[in-house]
C-alpha cells in the first residue's frame, strides 16, 4: 500500500525502499494500458519536432531515454529529466549510460514547483503521475509553464483514482477501499481537474484524453500485495477480520478464474503557450 501514498513519493529516498520503488514503476510501465498513455503523450510532445525537452518527476528516467531515442539527433537537442529523489536520478543516469543514444540527455535532482532552468528554455515540458503528490499542482504546473518557450507544448497525465472500479461481490466493503487509497493521496482527484488547470493557466490548443486503464488482478496484486493491503487495513480499523477475509477471498477467487475487472481512467491533457 506504501507504494500508492503520496508520502511515498514525495521522498522516496527516505523510504530506502528504492529498489521497490523502482520495480514497481518498472512494472506499471509495462502495463500495455500505460504503455498506450505513454505513446499518446510521446506523440503530442513530439509532433513539432522539438529539440529541447523536459521530463518533470522523471523517476527511473525510462520515458527521457525513450523520447531520447526518438528524437532527430542534432547538435542541439536534448533530452532533460528532473526528479526530486536522488535515488532515482541516479538510476536514470545509470540507465542513459548504459543506452546507445545519439541525443544529449541530462538529469538533474529537483523540485517540480521550483525549476533551477532560465524562463522558455525548452519547446516541450510533461510530467507523468507527478501532480497527485504535489502540494500544490498549480505552481507545478506554472513552472512547466514558465520554462517553456512561447507557443511550446505542456502534456501532463494523471490518474483520477476517484474513478477506480472493481468488479466484486462486496461493493460497499471495496468503497472502503476507495475512501483509504483517496485519504493516502494528496490530491486523488487530479485527473478530472487538469483540463480546467490548464484553462485557467491560459494554454491553448487544449486536448483531452481520457483513457481506462485496464488494471489486471496479476498487476494489482504484484503493485501492492492483496493481503498486505488487507492485514493494513484491518489495523487500520477500515474492516474487521471478517470482513477482510471476505473481501479477500472473492477478490482472490475471481483473479484466479478470470472472472475480474478493475480499471482507472488517466487524463492526459495537452496545452500550448502563449505564442510571443
Ligand atoms: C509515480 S512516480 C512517476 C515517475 C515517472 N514519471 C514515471 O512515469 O515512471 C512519481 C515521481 O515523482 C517524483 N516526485 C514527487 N514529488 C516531486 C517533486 N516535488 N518534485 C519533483 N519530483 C517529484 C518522485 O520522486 C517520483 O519519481
Amino acid at each position: 500500500m506504501e507504494h500508492l501514498a503520496s508520502t511515498t513519493w514525495s521522498d522516496v529516498d527516505r523510504t530506502q525502499h528504492s529498489s521497490r520503488i523502482i520495480d514497481y514503476l518498472d512494472l506499471l510501465r509495462s502495463q500495455p494500458p500505460f504503455q498506450r498513455m505513454k505513446e499518446r503523450t510521446f506523440e503530442w510532445m513530439l509532433e513539432a519536432g522539438p529539440e529541447q525537452i523536459l521530463d518533470v518527476g522523471c523517476g527511473t528516467g525510462a520515458d527521457v531515454i525513450d523520447l531520447a531515442e526518438r528524437l532527430k539527433a542534432s547538435g542541439t537537442a536534448r533530452v532533460v529529466g528532473v526528479d526530486r529523489s536522488r535515488d532515482l536520478v541516479t538510476e536514470a543516469r545509470s540507465r542513459a549510460d548504459a543506452a546507445d543514444l545519439s541525443v544529449s540527455v541530462e538529469f538533474r535532482t529537483a523540485d517540480a514547483t521550483d525549476l533551477d532552468f532560465p524562463d522558455a528554455t525548452f519547446d516541450a515540458v510533461r510530467t507523468d503521475r507527478v501532480l497527485q503528490h504535489l502540494d500544490q499542482p498549480e505552481q507545478g504546473l506554472l513552472e512547466m509553464i514558465r520554462v517553456t518557450r512561447p507557443g511550446g507544448r505542456v502534456v501532463i497525465s494523471d490518474v483520477d483514482h476517484g474513478g477506480l472500479m472493481v468488479d466484486c461481490s462486496h461493493p460497499m466493503l471495496m468503497q472502503r477501499i476507495h475512501h483509504f487509497v483517496e485519504a493516502a493521496l494528496t490530491h486523488p482527484w487530479i485527473g478530472r481537474r487538469l483540463p480546467v488547470m490548464f484553462r485557467d493557466a491560459g494554454l491553448s490548443d487544449l486536448r483531452v484524453d481520457v483513457q481506462v486503464a485496464y488494471l489486471s488482478f496479476e498487476f494489482i496484486t504484484q503493485m501492492v500485495g492483496l493481503s498486505e493491503v488487507m492485514t493494513g487495513m484491518t489495523q487500520a480499523g477500515v474492516f474487521t477480520k471478517r470482513e477482510a477475509g471476505a473481501l479477500a477471498e472473492d477478490l482472490n477467487s475471481r483473479g484466479a478464474s478470470g472472472r475480474w475487472y478493475a480499471g482507472i481512467p488517466v487524463f492526459i491533457v495537452h496545452g500550448r503557450t502563449v505564442a510571443s
